[in-house]
């Protein structure tokens, strides 16, 4: 199993893999928008305000996670990690986990303060997210599942409070994935 980050060249394998583990997993409606946020953020990877790690097997994709900045006025890097897919063959055997890892300690070592996510607490928490209130850090649009905003600190201080709204990357200004 390695690790890659991935360009725009990446993208038809990226997106079809969100497809098919998001179609087996949630459905063909889901699926398919996933597939779509997945090819936009690919074809928008930059490597600096969207961020795609890739994992491989014997050359094929086995997993993919993007990395998206949110913005501030002040001088913070925040970056929400959103979606994640583990091909439904290999799941439950670490390789998530793993992945995330890779992806976190990436963005450490481009001092990075603080990562997010939006999903489900019981999952997450496994490496690392804790819930984190709007009352700290506030999500660029509205919350449908206020319990499912989580966070963590990349380095020795905790989460700062940061007074202002985010905005998020175009790719999920958008009301239908919140
Ligand atoms: C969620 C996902 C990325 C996890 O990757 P994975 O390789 O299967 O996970 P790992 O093997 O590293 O970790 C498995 C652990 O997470 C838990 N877990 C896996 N998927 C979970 C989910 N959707 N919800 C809650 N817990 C989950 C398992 O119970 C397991 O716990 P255990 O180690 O205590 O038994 C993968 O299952 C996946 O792609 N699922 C479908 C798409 C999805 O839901 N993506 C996340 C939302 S963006």
């Amino acid at each position: 199993m390695i690790h890659k980050i991935l360009d725009k060249n990446n993208q038809e394998e990226v997106t079809s893999l969100f497809t098919s583990v998001f179609t087996s997993s949630e459905g063909e409606k889901e699926g398919r928008l996933i597939g779509i946020l997945a090819s936009k953020l690919s074809s928008g990877t930059d490597n600096e305000e969207i961020i795609c790690f890739g994992t491989y097997e014997e050359g094929s994709i086995i997993g993919a996670i993007f990395f998206t900045s949110l913005r501030f006025n002040q001088d913070i890097q925040v970056y929400m990690l959103a979606p994640v897919a583990v091909s439904t063959k290999h799941q439950g055997k670490g390789v998530g986990q793993a992945l995330i890892n890779y992806g976190l300690n990436e963005l450490k070592n481009r001092s990075v303060a603080v990562a997010i996510t939006y999903g489900d607490p019981s999952f997450y928490s496994k490496v690392g997210f804790q819930a984190l209130s709007e009352n700290v850090i506030q999500a660029p649009l509205k919350l449908s599942m206020p319990e499912g905003w989580l966070g963590q600190s990349l380095t020795e201080e905790p989460i700062p409070t940061i007074n202002e709204r985010p905005t998020c990357v175009k790719e999920f200004d958008d009301p239908v994935y919140w």
